[in-house]
């Protein structure tokens, strides 16, 4: 449920017309609904309030400073996997005594701001990782609270780039050296065991990889307590599909019923990071067309928003859905809707029945919200598009679009 709607054949966010935001700001822009982002969160705190547990929004989703102020608003922790999140989350006021750090590659430097910080949690992908982390944490004088991301082999039947927790991915440790490497955590100065760790993959819609996942970490627990290391939290990532198209994805409630079915009973707490199931449909971009022209074989709508803005499309075959903001009773035809950069890959949407938009008319992108701006870049030097939040019939610009002068930011001549 988002609160993207038509009313009187105009596309609304809440109370306010995309229509009207597009006149005072340009076109493109991200939309984001307020009320929408905070409803997910709710609904997905919900699932779980029968049990001990600590939502970290996971930041690369979308790591605007006014989406995580909300998150913070609401008592949300974060999932961070940089010092740049990390300055993002604290700048947002997040709580750091409910981040977890996440990634494959942490810097000393990002482990040693981490720990100034007094994150909740590291969770460490690999042996030497381990070693670092305990390193730094010595020389500040510091303990290092750590869980192990166990990569659990399981697959999440989800698209190649984003599933992570297949034993050919380069994610986490693999469940048969995760008891070693636990022994050897529990023995480090500067590290303190305090939970087990996975994330299987993204857009995952159905629950049962989730299910397996927590059962085979359920099994490590075990042998893991069993030589007297007690593990505090369980954190199972991230992931939850959203609809896009036709997926029918399980619902917050029946998510957390496969995971806690799975969890048994055990004093411990529980930690997920959502992203895109909170903010995924909770965005659009909006995009004016500039030109159709008709090619040898189709149709080609020539929008002012491109790959560089949302690359979704074109790096994943992502199908978002595009819609006119102004209702159209024209017939529809098949056409490309594709961006002003110099690639054949700058589509942000192909094949697509759309009643052909006149020249100047705007369209939605939908479910942009989640990997939209935080993937943008400034490619073919397109300054990124600004960002908007809307609540009830209130909307801000919540980051200026990028000008000509931000493009050379730091940029200097060689001098000969
Ligand atoms: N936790 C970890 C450790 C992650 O790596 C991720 C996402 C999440 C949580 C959040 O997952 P979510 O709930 O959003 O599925 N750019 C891709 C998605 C990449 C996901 C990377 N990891 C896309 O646009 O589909």
């Amino acid at each position: 449920m988002n609160f993207f709607h038509f009313r009187g054949g105009e596309l609304y966010c809440e109370d306010v017309p995309v229509r009207t935001i597009a006149d005072k700001v340009g076109t493109p822009f991200y939309l984001y609904s307020a009320s929408t982002i905070k409803r997910h969160v709710r609904v997905f705190a919900e699932a779980f309030s029968g049990i001990d547990h600590l939502v970290c929004y996971s930041v690369k989703a979308n790591s605007n400073l006014a989406v995580l102020r909300l998150m913070a608003g609401m008592g949300t922790g974060a999932d961070i996997v940089s010092g740049g999140e990390l300055h993002r989350a604290m700048k947002a006021g997040i709580d750091p005594s409910r981040i977890v750090f996440s990634g494959v590659g942490k810097t000393a430097r990002e482990m040693e701001l981490a720990l100034e910080a007094g994150i909740l949690m590291f969770n460490v992908e690999s042996g030497e990782e381990l070693q670092t982390l305990a390193r730094v944490a010595c020389s500040l004088g510091k303990t290092a609270p750590v869980a192990m991301r166990v990569n659990p082999d399981v697959d999440p039947k989800t698209h190649p780039y984003i599933s992570t927790g297949l034993k050919k991915n380069k994610f986490g440790i693999p469940v048969t050296e995760a008891l070693a490497l636990y022994r050897q955590a529990a023995e480090l100065d500067g590290i303190r065991v305090a939970g087990i760790d996975c994330h299987i993959g993204s857009q995952l819609t159905t629950s049962d990889p989730f299910g397996e996942a927590v059962m085979r970490l359920m099994d490590l627990i075990e042998k893991i307590e069993g030589e007297g290391i007690p593990i505090r939290y369980l954190d199972i990532g991230g992931g939850l599909g959203i609809i896009y198209d036709k997926e029918s994805p399980p619902l917050p409630a029946d998510y957390a019923e496969t995971v806690l079915k799975a969890l048994g009973n055990g004093n411990r707490t529980l930690i997920l990071e959502p992203g895109r199931v909170i903010v995924g449909n909770s965005g659009i971009l909006v995009t004016k067309v500039l030109y159709r022209k008709k090619g040898a074989t189709k149709n080609f709508v020539i929008v002012d928003a491109a790959m560089n803005d949302l690359i979704r499309p074109s790096l994943y075959e992502a199908y978002q859905k595009i819609v006119p903001v102004r209702e159209s009773d024209e017939t529809r035809e098949i056409t490309d809707v594709v961006g002003p950069i110099c690639e054949s890959g700058d589509f942000l949407g192909r094949d697509l029945r759309l009643a052909i938009p006149e020249k100047g008319e705007l369209l939605a992108v939908m479910s942009a919200g989640a990997y939209g701006f935080s993937m943008s870049s400034q490619y073919n030097s397109r300054p990124r598009a600004a960002e908007v939040m809307v609540m009830d019939s209130r909307f801000e610009i919540v980051r200026e679009r990028e000008t000509y002068e931000d493009l050379i930011r730091g940029e200097r001549f060689f001098e000969e």
